[in-house]
């Protein structure tokens, strides 16, 4: 145990999905940005080789021996230390594996605060893999790149938290970049920056948070992956990402009307996204509102993760002068995102807080997010991976 100063801080942003949801799992492609809202974490130096872990979001400390990871992380979601934990313990688990030998482990204190609302289907969880990642990463001398640590993310977030999501949360709050997009191939991990122009278009996004609390670990999202795998299955390829358009009259015959569905929206998701990519490219982001509408509507309608105060986020958004508007994470809850032009910002939160009251919901939380940076130390001691 010590006091020592720390070592320095680490943070790395949550995301908002612009497009493309839950096509990460079916080897498709995310259209995802990080946002100006952080997880940071301070590192400080310890005499032992324990590695012990606070948050703002839990009073309760949680310390284990370095050499006793692998013993916790045996099954996921251990019941020894408290839930949160398992999110930066399982990244320490992780990295240590995907480093090997390279990485010299030794006992550290982090200290973690974040200002990315929990459970709004901003990945708060991927903030904090992400920022813990980084800081373990050039602590430990383990050398990896910032595609290789999105993945120690997601393996920590599947294997140590227990809950079965894709690589897009990881990669956006890995790779993001200010005013920017990061355009995702799921199954190649390659990436492309696509710049947004939101500033010059006069365009805000708009985060509506239902404050519907979702659970990605339980439940729905465990099920939607279960279909998207029967129909893959179905159509005996190895992934939905290999169906396109045309495939779908087969999809619709030898599948039950739900998983033909579910197939449905996996497959013109992917399709919106190489178009939106398309549009923000050629015509810019007042051009994809239309886009935006029919991913909610796919989602809604064949996909099943909407809820009453998402679509009515949509419709609102709609109503008071927004360019699109859809559900954006993983759904049964969380947040939705609007393309608003500036001058229709106070309108528009105005529209959706008056339907919410109309129909009996909670008032949402209605706040703007920015296209911003990835994971980076934030002092100046050091330099964060590639
Ligand atoms: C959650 C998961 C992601 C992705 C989205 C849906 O955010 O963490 O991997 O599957 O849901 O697009």
């Amino acid at each position: 145990m010590t006091d020592a100063a720390p070592l320095g801080v680490w943070s790395a942003p949550g995301r908002v999905n612009l497009i493309g949801e839950h096509t990460d799992y079916n080897d498709g492609f995310v259209l995802p940005f990080a946002i100006d809202a952080r997880t940071a974490v301070a590192v400080a130096p310890r005499t032992d080789e324990v590695l012990r872990v606070r948050s703002s979001f839990d009073e309760t400390p949680a310390s284990v021996p370095i050499a006793g990871l692998d013993e916790l992380f045996a099954s996921a979601a251990p019941a020894s230390v408290p839930e949160w934990s398992t999110y930066p313990l399982g990244v320490a688990w992780a990295l240590r594996h995907a480093a090997g030998e390279s990485a010299s482990a030794h006992g550290l204190d982090l200290a973690i605060a974040s200002s990315v609302p929990v459970g709004a289907g901003l990945s708060s969880s991927a903030a904090i893999e992400c920022a813990v990642a980084v800081a373990l990463d050039e602590l430990w001398n383990a050398g990896l790149s910032k595609r290789e640590l999105a993945r120690v993310g997601r393996t920590a977030e599947n294997e140590a938290v227990g809950a079965p999501t894709g690589i897009m949360d990881q990669t956006a709050s890995m790779l993001g970049e200010t005013d920017a997009a990061v355009f995702l191939d799921c199954r190649t991990l390659e990436t492309e920056v696509v710049p947004l122009g939101l500033s010059d278009a006069g365009l805000e996004v708009l985060v509506i948070d239902t404050l519907v609390t979702h659970a990605h670990s339980t439940g729905g999202y465990r099920e939607r992956r279960a279909s998207c795998e029967r129909g893959a299955a179905a159509m005996g390829v190895a992934a939905l990402r290999d169906l396109t358009l045309d495939d779908l009259e087969r999809a619709a015959s030898v599948m039950d009307d739900e998983t033909f569905r579910r197939v449905r929206h996996i497959v013109t998701e992917n399709a919106r996204v190489i178009e939106t990519v398309r549009v923000l490219r050629s015509d810019g982001p007042l051009a994809i509102g239309e886009l935006l509408l029919a991913s909610h509507a796919s989602m809604r309608d064949d996909f099943e993760i909407s809820v009453p105060e998402l679509d009515t986020a949509v419709e609102a958004a709609m109503v008071g002068g927004a360019v699109g508007a859809r559900m954006t994470g993983g759904g049964f809850g969380g947040a939705a995102i609007a393309l608003v032009p500036r001058d229709r910002v106070a309108e528009v939160t105005d529209a959706v807080t008056a339907a919410f009251s109309a129909s009996g919901f909670r008032t949402p939380r209605v706040f703007t997010v920015r296209p911003s940076a990835g994971a980076h130390r934030d002092d100046p001691g050091g330099a964060s991976p590639r």
